[in-house]
């Protein structure tokens, strides 16, 4: 039986990819910081990983000293790993590069044949972003290497829409820009699919979105109509936003990214070539009936 290391294994891709190899015949080894959030589903529907994880393995991926034979006689190393948020003290260099700079070492350490990681799409049009940098950093690292390596670059995943179904609630979405650029978020379960295909042998650098592309104009519209709101959506001229990056650039680098960030959703169309089968709306309304019920 092959085996497969699956660093991020607590987080949102890195549930559904452990389970998509496990439904597929690999033994999983799954490497996260605490074996306790593996024993629950997670939010936004992930999947409990008690019973698809066939071994647990602790340690963080900012300390080499913790991953001591992590890769011992795995086959394919897989990474989602990396920090959604800055956390005071850590960076997205620590995490997103130094971390899975530790994990791709261990894995060569112990001749892994192939190392999937997870980008992001269109990184090179946002590389000034410090998330996006630490990606590709790690993914020039991982094409140096020598190791046979699959580069996944989603646009955006389901789990992070649900921002905008929660600023319906709210009663009103205030986002930068005209709302007609667009956007194809995908499933994490479609995602884990994707991810044990990009096993196959061959260096393989794929763009991923799901089956349906929204202007966010009309995201923003399905977030509304799946709790049964009015549509209540301001539109910021994108020039505040840009005049405010400027200001703040000097004096809060972390605000800053946020700001670039926002910018960069509003001037680079983000749909991907489209893959999987799942469906936002569904997926907002079942999120709403569980959430944002009476
Ligand atoms: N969100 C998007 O729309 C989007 C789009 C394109 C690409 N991406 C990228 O896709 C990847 C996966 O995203 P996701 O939503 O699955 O992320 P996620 O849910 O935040 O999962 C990240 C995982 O990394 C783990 N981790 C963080 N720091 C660690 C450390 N020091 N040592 C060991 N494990 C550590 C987390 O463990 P804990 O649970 O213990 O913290 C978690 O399991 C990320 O690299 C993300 O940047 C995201």
């Amino acid at each position: 039986m092959k085996k497969v290391l699956v660093a991020g294994a607590s987080g949102y891709i890195g549930r559904y990819a452990a389970q998509a190899f496990k439904q597929q015949g690999w033994f999983v080894r799954a490497f996260v910081q605490g074996s306790e959030k593996l024993k629950r589903p997670g939010p936004f529907g992930k999947p409990a990983l008690d019973g698809v994880a066939d071994e647990i393995v602790t340690g963080d991926a900012t300390k080499p000293d913790t991953l001591h034979d992590i890769a011992d006689g795995i086959d394919m190393a897989f990474s989602s790993m990396g920090l959604r948020s800055s956390r005071p003290g850590l960076t997205y260099h620590d995490v997103d590069f130094l971390g899975n700079i530790n994990i791709l070492q261990e894995a060569m350490r112990h001749d892994v044949h192939k190392f999937i990681y997870v980008s992001i799409f269109k990184a090179a049009e946002m590389i000034e972003m410090q998330i996006v940098k630490a990606h590709e950093d790690f993914v020039q690292a991982l094409k140096n290497s020598g190791i046979d390596y699959s580069i996944l670059r989603p646009n955006a995943y389901f789990s992070d829409m649900i921002q905008f179904q929660k600023m319906a609630a709210s009663g009103v979405i205030i986002w930068p820009g005209d709302g007609n650029l667009t956007i194809n978020p995908i499933h994490g379960e479609d995602m884990g699919e994707i991810c044990v295909d990009a096993a196959a042998p061959g260096h393989q650098d794929i763009d991923i979105g799901g089956p349906d592309i929204f202007t966010y104009k009309e995201l923003f519209t399905l977030a509304f109509t799946s709790i049964n709101k009015q549509p209540r959506i301001i539109f910021i001229p994108l020039w505040i936003v840009q005049g405010l990056h400027t200001l703040i650039k000097p004096l809060n680098a972390r605000i800053a990214d946020m700001l670039a960030f926002a910018i960069a959703v509003n001037t680079i169309d983000n749909a991907a070539p489209r893959y999987g089968k799942q469906h936002m709306k569904d997926f907002f309304e079942n999120y709403a009936k569980k959430n944002f019920s009476d």
